[in-house]
């Protein structure tokens, strides 16, 4: 094993040789960070993203100044898919280094779970991995039940059981219950629904090549949601929260759903699949009809709904639609308290009206009149929930994963989400 690098902090600018923007300089004691001027945890990131770019296996944060924040910066941008390396972190409190493994946990699970290639991760593999995950911080709070292929037929979870269908590994409903109260008649606080879409073909409206490559990552709702509820187990939730992981492939196949198909779910209502690559809202239906059936405080979607939301947002924000502004307001708040970008977007009672079908109640993409395609997305949502005007969050989340790196992050997912959604709720 190689030495480690030390790896310092200062507040004073590098030498004037290694020009006036450096963000480190290197002698013989190791790598000097330089923090000048604001957005200190930005620099920590791209510089650590620039030393794994360099190569370097095995760093040591060292000397005065590594907090909490400053040390996951560093390991925000150290981080990648290919870089098995090494970092030795400086000493915590005892609370901030609970905090920092717990980061390190959860954050990374959600990573790793999202870069997996499909081939590896299907929906079973998906669900299990969640309970896994679950388990690990409370088992004895957890339980579940996971509804699987002909069975989500038999139990009307048609839109799981629909977009599922056309591939060879079944399509998959886990159900997930967190309850640390002691009692099981205890009310359900929040109810987490997830996009678990393991790959995302567009089926019969099939995706080019250019939009299926990064498809994989088309559980990252699912993976992001399951995430903040651990994380906030580790941080001490003590409500009631359950868990819903809507997990199936969209593929082509002779037993694959098709454009004119209809859909009619548990609620009674009847969707016109219009475009099968609108997969994402039909499988999520299913998992909000369960939700406000638990009748929580809170519902909570988490979903890498639309390419609008990318298209608006980049991979910079997840997008936050929701017709309960104080709501909103307190995630926002969450996510400022935890570094976290979110930006809220327009969601209207309009919106909800923009999916008109010739054959059923709703058609499951927009008019070519209506293009605002992650609000109507949203709107579509909203006919599943009941009460959707109040205590109902839909995060399309675009910050998820990226194709390639750039100066901060590494390419694949970045695990964002995670701790703004726990923030929520273990917030008021
Ligand atoms: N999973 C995609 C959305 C997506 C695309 C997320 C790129 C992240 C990166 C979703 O299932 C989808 O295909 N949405 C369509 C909806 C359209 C057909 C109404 C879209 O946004 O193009
Ligand atoms: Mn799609
Ligand atoms: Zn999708």
């Amino acid at each position: 094993m190689t030495e480690a690098m030390k790896i310092t902090l200062s507040t004073q600018p590098a030498d004037a040789r290694w020009g006036d923007k450096a963000l480190y300089s290197i002698d013989n004691e190791g790598i000097t960070l330089h923090l000048t001027g604001a957005n200190v945890l930005d620099r920590i990131q791209r510089a650590a993203r620039k030393i794994d770019g360099q190569g370097i296996k095995h760093v040591q944060l060292a000397g005065e100044g590594w907090d909490i924040e400053k040390s996951w910066a560093f390991w925000q941008g150290y981080r990648a898919p290919k870089n098995s390396g090494k970092v030795d972190f400086a000493a915590l409190s005892d609370a901030e280094q609970t905090e920092l493994n717990n980061r390190l946990k959860v954050v990374d699970w959600v990573r790793q779970t999202i870069n997996m290639p499909a081939d590896d991760l299907g929906p079973e593999q998906l669900a299990t991995r969640a309970i896994d995950l679950l388990c690990s911080v409370a088992c004895d709070h957890v339980s579940y039940r996971i509804t699987k292929g002909e069975d989500l037929r038999e139990q009307n979870y048609m839109g799981i059981y629909t977009v599922g269908r056309g591939s060879d590994r079944s399509p998959v409903l886990l159900a997930l219950d967190y309850n640390p109260t002691g009692n099981p008649d205890a009310p359900v606080y929040a109810c987490l629904v997830g996009k678990g879409i393991t790959f995302d073909t567009g089926g019969y409206s099939i995706k080019q090549t250019a939009f299926m490559d990064s498809m994989k990552s088309d559980m990252g709702g699912a993976a992001t949601i399951t995430g903040a509820l651990a994380f906030a187990i580790t941080r001490g939730l003590n409500k009631r929260v359950k868990l819903y992981l809507c997990c199936a492939d969209n593929m082509i196949s002779g037993n694959a759903f098709k454009l004119g198909d209809i859909i009619t779910y548990r609620n009674g209502k009847t969707v016109e699949v219009m475009n099968t690559d609108a997969e994402g809202r039909l499988v999520l239906a299913d998992g909000l009809i369960d939700a406000c059936a638990q009748n929580p405080e809170l519902i909570i979607d988490c979903a890498t709904l639309t390419g609008a939301a990318k298209t608006a947002l980049g991979n910079d924000y997840h997008a936050l639609f929701s017709f309960d502004d104080h709501l909103a307001n307190r995630l926002l708040s969450s996510a400022a308290q935890e570094s976290e970008p979110f930006w809220r977007l327009p969601l209207a009672e309009f919106h909800r009206n923009q999916l008109p079908s010739n054959f059923a109640e709703l058609n499951n993409t927009a008019a070519a009149a209506y293009p605002a395609g992650a609000s109507t997305a949203a709107g579509f949502l909203s006919h599943f929930v009941e009460n959707y005007h109040e205590g109902w969050l839909h995060i399309d989340c675009s910050a998820t994963y990226r194709k390639g790196a750039v100066e901060q992050w590494s390419a694949g997912a970045t695990g964002l989400g995670v701790r703004a959604i726990a923030n929520l709720l273990l917030s008021k």
